[in-house]
């Protein structure tokens, strides 16, 4: 044996070993030290450790996740469900912007008040924008740019900030602008250049005074307006106005108002603008008020201001869907003196009060997860849009809440997520629906802009009450007129079903299913609307139909239970025990394109029907990822909405039991299911996919829902701002939040089904302030282990693969060991999530 010398190596070498042994020793002291190196590893590699608890939880928060890839995300300043919602416009062609603000390169045209987040109809409100100029050419303001298309000004590359309550940009023409918002009101800081002179504004290179020049014009996102007024007051600045537009994926139209305000500058010159052309002598212009006519278009007012001594001009803009003078007070009381960064502050804290509801144990988990999980949660409170005390349609004390965009997207997962996180408003929201429902005659599928917006399949709106219900949200609800409201759904078809309610209730009644030659009715009651998506609807009713008997169930009244219960079984009379996975399109269809994948041997899937009981045929794939995804529209003439026979066939949530029965047991169900997301047949950019990431429950093999999840997230969900496979819809955002936190709902019933938290441990407070938390144990932050081995709940084994919402009222301890195998935790008939075949009970309420 050579005994180890130190000496006998050179001096270089001596060194770097001394050094390497004093990092072995350092390695090894405990995380806690100051000086850990695990923790300082860490930061460097963005990884956290436990000790990180104390960091502002605003950090993970990225608001411009999903402001491209059509997301449609509004990555702007609002406060959680805030009416004001400011941004910067882009000018990207057709609906990218459909949030106002993508993260492109188009130029940018204006700062608006309002908008929608996430939605996938056309650009939706981004009414009343602004525009700051640094200067004129020559000084003169007749020679700045007016009109949204000349005014527009490119972007400084790398300077856009958005956080929550706060978002800036920087314009090439040398103006950065910040902006805020409280619930009514947007806040603006335009910061110009120091010096006389300003090097190239909106005209290239030129030399220009800096004497800012701002506008406000009465546009849209849409440029829907017609009609409207504007004004502006000589002495003060003060600039008004309001406009008719349209709604963007609706019916009818809707009146904005504003009340602009300005501070940092004195006034030079103001004035109107027509198009491109501005006017010094005309003050108003309007059709209610005497005045100018107005036209359509681009129409506005602006203020010329002298230098501003401290660079920088603030505006203040109020808004109301009820009058000028209300935009004026909203913007008079919150946000009296201009403080800017007071608001943003106030701002913060309303949203760290928001997140609060949940810890999260951040140890050993990367940075972009982090920020995958709280933006997801944070955007899911970004709508439905709170318009209490702005609802012009009906006198009301119920809150009134409108952005409801749409419900046949966010009942599956977002109003689920905010019963749990935040109670209090969802209450509210269900308090709003059924004041919708009292004066409208309907409970919307679809609402914006106080528009009815269009039903996409079935009457949603009545799982979402019956969620609420199960779950017992009661304060102030009137679950009497809730129940008349979701009946109405399901037996009073409305004149026109386009927008609300159920089509085709006649043949609902009589054949149990919605035929695909089904003719108008309209002699015996029956309303008009698209007479199409004949399976999707057919699924939908079933499952609307059942969310019914559950509330009639909570409601004492068994004859409708039972009623509901029968008709929630109407899936069964679409399902074609025949019909095989199409290997073979027809001409048309393919647009001669055809076959391009294999038969994959699965047989069973919902097909159209005729009225003479009939099978008809729909390509099993059609309007899935892999065979025509854009065929399913809403004015598309197929049997499926956004999405194909393959999805629909396993949306029986009520029953899964009969359906796995139907599809051949539990292997052949969970084989298909899985071949599902495999084959890429599963689009995760569309909600009605996120149930499906978790049915492997249904067939016992828990463990595969958890692979899905960790196969989606981050490949698919993730903290790019490319990182959401599809509109967001506010949907998106909770989805993540669900799958990070380790239970997923089966909305409308008692039902969440658990898969192992992507965190250590996470804890949800309960309304009385206690906490539900989900402890991993074995938890492995490279994900290897995501198996659930065995669980534990307040202590006692937990063998079942799901909870109620007890969980999150009462508070306790659910933990789960995890492992790098599927183990049969879960697996047994008894542990199964319910079905209603094999004797469904309701937990909680009943
Ligand atoms: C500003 O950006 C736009 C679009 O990116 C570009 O066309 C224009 O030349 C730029 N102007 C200046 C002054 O840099
Ligand atoms: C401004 O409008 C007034 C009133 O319509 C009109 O008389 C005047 O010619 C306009 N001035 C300019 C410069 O267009
Ligand atoms: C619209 O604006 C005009 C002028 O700004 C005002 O006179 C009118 O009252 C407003 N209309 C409503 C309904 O507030
Ligand atoms: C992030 O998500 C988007 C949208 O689903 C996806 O296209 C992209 O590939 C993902 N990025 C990464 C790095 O996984
Ligand atoms: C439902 O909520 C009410 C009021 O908050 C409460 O009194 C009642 O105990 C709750 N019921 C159940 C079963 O939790």
């Amino acid at each position: 044996m050579v005994p180890f010398h130190l000496t006998g190596f050179p001096r270089k070498t001596r060194v770097l070993v001394i050094v390497l042994a004093l990092c072995f020793v350092w390695a090894l002291l405990p995380t806690e030290s100051f000086i850990s190196p695990r923790r300082l590893l860490a930061s460097f590699a963005g990884i956290s450790t436990a000790a990180d608890v104390e960091v502002d939880i605003l950090r993970y928060v990225d608001p411009l996740i999903g402001a491209v890839n059509g997301g449609h995300v509004f990555p702007g300043a609002t406060l959680p469900y805030g009416m004001a919602k400011p941004v910067a416009d882009a000018s990207t062609p057709g609906w990218e912007l459909a949030a106002g603000f993508v993260f492109d390169e188009s130029k940018i045209t204006g700062f608006s008040n309002l908008h929608d987040s996430g939605t996938g109809g056309s650009p939706s409100l981004g009414n009343f924008p602004l525009f700051a100029h640094p200067g004129c050419p020559e000084d003169d303001y007749r020679n700045c740019a007016f009109a949204p298309t000349e005014r527009a000004a490119g972007r400084v590359v790398g300077s856009t900030a958005a956080r929550p309550g706060y978002f800036a940009i920087g314009l090439n023409n040398s103006v950065h602008v910040e902006m805020t918002a409280t619930a009514h009101t947007a806040l603006y800081r335009f910061n110009f250049a120091r010096g006389d002179r300003v090097e190239s504004a909106s005209g290239v290179g030129v030399t220009l005074e800096n004497s800012p020049l701002i506008t406000v014009d009465l546009n849209d996102l849409g440029n829907t307006r017609t009609g409207g007024n504007i004004q502006v007051d000589p002495e003060t600045g003060r600039m008004s106005g309001n406009g008719t537009f349209m709604p963007s994926f609706g019916r009818g139209s809707y009146k904005a108002h504003f009340c602009a305000d300005f501070a940092g500058a004195a006034i030079r010159k103001t004035g109107t603008f027509a198009g491109a052309t501005p006017n010094e002598t005309v003050k108003a212009m309007g059709s209610d008020v005497k005045a100018v006519p107005i036209s359509y278009g681009s129409t506005g007012a602006f203020v010329h201001f002298n230098r501003a001594p401290g660079d920088q001009v603030l505006a203040r803009v109020g808004l109301s869907f009820i009058s000028v003078d209300k935009a004026c007070r909203n913007a008079e009381n919150e946000i009296p003196g201009f403080a800017f960064e007071e608001v943003v502050k106030a701002a913060e804290d309303v949203w760290r009060d928001k997140l609060r509801v949940v810890h999260a144990d951040h140890h050993g988990m990367h940075d972009d997860l982090l920020k995958t999980f709280w933006s997801g949660l944070y955007r899911a409170f970004l709508s439905p849009q709170d318009y209490t005390g702005e609802n012009p349609l009906w006198e009301s004390d119920e809150p009134y809440f409108d952005s409801f965009y749409c419900i046949w997207d966010s009942f599956r997962a977002q109003h689920p997520l905010l019963t749990i996180v935040d109670p209090k408003e969802q209450t509210r929201m269900v308090r709003a629906l059924i004041d919708i429902y009292k004066n409208e005659g309907k409970l919307p599928d679809c609402r914006m802009s106080f528009s009815k917006g269009y039903s996409q399949g079935g009457s949603n709106a009545d799982v979402v009450l019956a969620d609420a219900f199960v779950k017992n949200l009661t304060e102030g609800i009137d679950w009497d007129l809730g129940y008349e409201a979701v009946v109405s759904d399901a037996e009073v078809e409305p004149p026109d079903w386009s927008v609300e309610g159920r089509g085709g209730l006649e043949s609902w009644k009589t054949f149990g299913y919605i035929p695909e030659d089904e003719k108008p009715n309209t002699e015996n009651g029956g309303g008009t609307g698209p007479r199409t998506r004949s399976i999707s609807r057919t699924v939908e009713y079933a499952y609307d139909d059942f969310a019914i008997a559950l509330m009639a169930r909570g409601l004492g009244k068994q004859v409708d239970e039972k009623k509901y219960l029968q008709r929630s079984k109407n899936w069964e009379h679409l399902f074609n025990h025949d019909q095989e996975d199409d290997d073979l399109y027809t001409t048309e269809e393919s647009g001669g394109q055809g076959s391009s994948y294999t038969r994959s041997g699965f047989k069973g899937f919902l097909q159209p029907r005729l009225m003479n009981g009939v099978f008809n045929h729909q390509p099993t794939r059609l309007c899935s990822p892999v065979y025509e995804p854009h065929k399913c529209y809403f004015d598309t003439q197929k049997a499926t909405y956004e999405g194909s026979p393959w999805l629909y066939t396993f949306y029986v949530p009520q029953d899964m039991a009969s359906l796995i029965t139907a599809l051949g047991g539990k292997e052949a169900f969970v084989s298909r299911l899985h071949y599902f997301h495999d084959s890429g047949i599963a689009y995760m950019g569309n909600e009605q996919t996120f149930l499906p990431t978790f049915q492997f429950h249904y067939g016992g093999r828990p463990g595969l829902s958890s692979y899905w999840v960790h196969r989606y997230i981050p490949e698919q969900f993730n903290s790019s701002v490319n990182g959401i496979p599809g509109n967001d819809d506010c949907a998106m955002g909770a989805f993540t939040a669900f799958a990070f936190m380790g239970f997923f709902p089966v909305a409308g019933q008692d039902v969440y089904l658990l898969t192992p938290p992507l965190f250590r441990e996470v804890s949800l407070q309960t309304p009385t302030g206690k906490w539900a938390t989900i402890r991993n144990t074995g938890f492995d932050p490279t994900y290897k282990a995501i198996y659930i081995q065995s669980a534990r709940l307040n202590g006692k084994p937990y063998a079942k693969s799901w909870i109620t919402h007890d969980f999150f009222v009462q508070g306790g301890l659910l933990e789960f060991t995890l492992g790098k195998r599927e183990s049969d935790w879960g697996t047994e008939d008894r542990d199964l999530p319910p079905s209603m075949s094999t004797g469904y009970k309701q937990t909680g309420r009943f």
